[in-house]
């Protein structure tokens, strides 16, 4: 084959265009069996390491590297060019698969005993030196890698999650159809639907003072969808929140989002199995339990304080409330005297948790979790407490705990007393910290749970009733009487998808009736004119016929991190933003030409600060 033509670049390096060669194999593709043939194969430098006269290039394409070696008794021009060549450099190289002599076999990676002998080389770009090594670890803090976003996609990481990624998308769409679910688009640019979280919005131009917001989810769609009598809908949408942003949250979120008509909540959990088994097994090769365990929302609480426990950690809580309703301790008794509660979470054969780690565990309670303290107690060999409480207890309470915790020499007790949410909160993180500290942990990769029965409502900080999901929920039918005189007391159809601890998805019946959804926006304190306002749209749809429905949503992201064992959503995201909801590759947010606000009818208010 002829030299191809090059082209000068500005620096000294001669760059050639791809000419008529070809990649025929991909890096992946190369192995012992292809030894003694001649395949082309193109990606980028990985390394580059000059051996008295022979230069060894690491070459990384899209899934896989092989070492690729330039002699200059082979092809001396190739060779000549090489030793221009630098990290993440862009090659096409020609040659024949040897086996490589055995100084240089590296038995610790994939084709570490083979090597590419190039004969020809065209170098198609140059690049500059990359800001970190393009490696598992890159070895450098994430803002780093955010900032410079398309290095760190390089990395086999995240080119095993987005691959992942691809066929967790491919397994959903795969199950779904086969389920006679069908794919339909909702709106990106729609109208405010409360999900729990703030919108983001968009001004629209046409309507000067008018807004457009960003769907927190497709909800309302897919409830319209049910009427106009798709029956069987489904989506991998792109949902919108504006909310605080954690290590399992992102502003822009994509769920696989489904609904469905005719059905109760069992066909609706049989197909959220079906759907989450075959999405484990083609992505991960994992073949998960025959039936997904169930749990009550009130049992979750009770034994867990928290409605997504990990039940592979053998910890659980005890509630002690009434044993301290007239007890000489106190900041308990006076707890429960304001309506507050008293849990404890017993550790059986804890001799090796000292009372520094006792005390650490208190000052995290007291400056992480807001509460007062943390009272304990420790059963000595000869079944004495050690305790700082133990001293306002009669012999009877002492009786009371021994039985309900079960405790004997070698445990120790950990108390709190607080509003139910606190308690529930601190005992939460302190069973998830002390379970995994101390190993008492199932051994078994998977917990996958429905949680289902959930209360309808809930009451907030300042006492009024807000919903505990969302405003659309069903009550269940026994209760729809209790709305007129104990809406505290509805249980809701809602159901929640739990797996190690995470939730990775919610779904519910919804209200098919109209006049049960006005009866719980008239709950929830909206006037008719304000739910007209908000929901009219709804209301009506549910007027012209609507059949009963339900659906669920599992957090496509969450599911991809659970999968590859990521930490955060930023791990299997492309382009992420950062907590403070930053792209810091493109710059955004960012401000806008002051024309582009005129035509929208915008002015700017000066910063406080300014
Ligand atoms: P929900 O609000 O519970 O329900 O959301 C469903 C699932 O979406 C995921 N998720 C998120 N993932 C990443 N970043 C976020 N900010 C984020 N917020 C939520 C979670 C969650 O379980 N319309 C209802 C579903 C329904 O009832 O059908 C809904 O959106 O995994």
């Amino acid at each position: 084959m002829s030299e191809p033509t090059t082209t000068s670049n500005p620096g000294r390096l001669s760059l050639h265009g791809m000419g008529s060669l070809r990649r025929t194999a991909s890096c992946a593709e190369v192995d012992n069996s292809k030894i003694g043939q001649e395949v082309v194969l193109a990606g980028w430098v990985q390394r580059r390491r000059d051996h008295g006269g022979v230069i060894f290039v690491d070459l990384r394409d899209r899934g896989s590297f092989l070492q690729v070696v330039f002699r200059p008794d082979i092809a001396e021009s190739a060779h000549e060019h090489a030793q221009n060549l630098r990290s993440e450099y862009v090659i096409l190289v020609k040659g024949k698969v040897e086996p490589r002599s055995e100084d240089t076999v590296n038995p610790n990676i994939r084709a570490g005993d083979i090597e590419l002998a190039v004969t020809e080389l065209r170098i198609l770009n140059s690049a500059t030196p990359p800001p970190f090594a393009i490696e598992e670890d890159a070895g450098v803090d994430e803002s780093v890698r955010m900032r410079h976003r398309i290095h760190d996609l390089r990395r086999p990481p995240l080119q095993r999650a987005l691959r992942a990624r691809h066929n967790l998308f491919q397994a959903a769409r795969a199950a779904l159809s086969d389920l006679d679910f069908i794919e339909i688009e909702t709106p990106i640019l729609t109208k405010s639907t409360p999900e729990g979280a703030r919108d983001f919005l968009v001004p629209s131009r046409s309507h000067p003072g008018d807004f457009y917001a960003l769907p927190q989810s497709p909800q309302i769609m897919k409830q319209l969808l049910m009427v106009a009598g798709y029956e069987r809908y489904f989506q991998l949408s792109r949902c919108f929140r504006d909310e605080d942003l954690r290590a399992d949250r992102q502003p822009e979120f994509t769920q696989i989002d489904l609904e469905m008509s005719f059905v109760g909540e069992e066909e609706i959990l049989a197909v959220l199995e079906q759907v989450t088994k075959r999405i484990f097994s083609d992505v991960g090769g994992i073949e998960l339990d025959a039936n997904i365990k169930r749990i009550s929302f009130v049992e979750a609480m009770d034994r867990y304080g928290c409605d997504k426990p990990d039940t592979r950690i053998q910890l659980e809580l005890v509630e002690l409330t009434e044993v301290f309703r007239s007890s000489e301790l106190r900041a308990f008794r006076m707890g429960v005297d304001k309506g507050g509660i008293v849990k404890c979470l017993p550790i059986h054969d804890a001799q090796g948790m000292s009372r520094g780690r006792i005390d650490k565990l208190e000052s995290m309670v007291k400056k992480e979790l807001g509460g007062k303290g943390l009272a304990w107690v420790r059963v000595m060999d000869d079944g004495e407490w050690q305790s700082p409480i133990a001293k306002f207890l009669s012999d009877q309470e002492k009786e009371a705990i021994t039985k309900a915790t079960e405790a004997r020499p070698g445990s120790v007790l950990l108390f709190a007393s607080d509003t139910k949410a606190r308690v529930n909160a601190i005992l939460t993180r302190l069973r998830t910290d002390l379970g995994w500290e101390l190993g008492r942990v199932e051994d078994r990769p998977w917990d996958v749970l429905f949680v289902v029965s959930f209360p309808l409502f809930e009451e907030a900080e300042d006492g009024s009733i807000t919903y505990a999901h969302q405003p659309f929920v069903a009550p269940v039918e026994e209760d729809i009487a209790l709305l007129e005189t104990d809406p505290l007391g509805v249980r809701a159809t809602h159901y929640d998808l739990v797996i190690n601890g995470v939730e990775i998805g919610s779904g519910s019946l919804r209200n098919h009736r109209s006049d049960v959804q006005r009866k719980i926006l008239e709950i929830l304190g909206y006037s008719e004119e304000e739910s007209r306002e908000l929901f009219g749209f709804l209301l009506d749809g549910l007027e012209i016929g609507a059949p009963p429905h339900g659906g669920f949503a599992f957090g496509l992201d969450r599911m991809v991190m659970m999968l590859v064992g990521g930490e955060s959503l930023r791990d299997v995201t492309a382009f992420p933003k950062t907590q403070r909801g930053q792209d810091l590759l493109m710059g955004a947010p960012s401000v806008v030409a002051l024309d582009q606000l005129e035509e929208l009818g915008l002015q700017l208010r000066p910063q406080e600060d300014e």
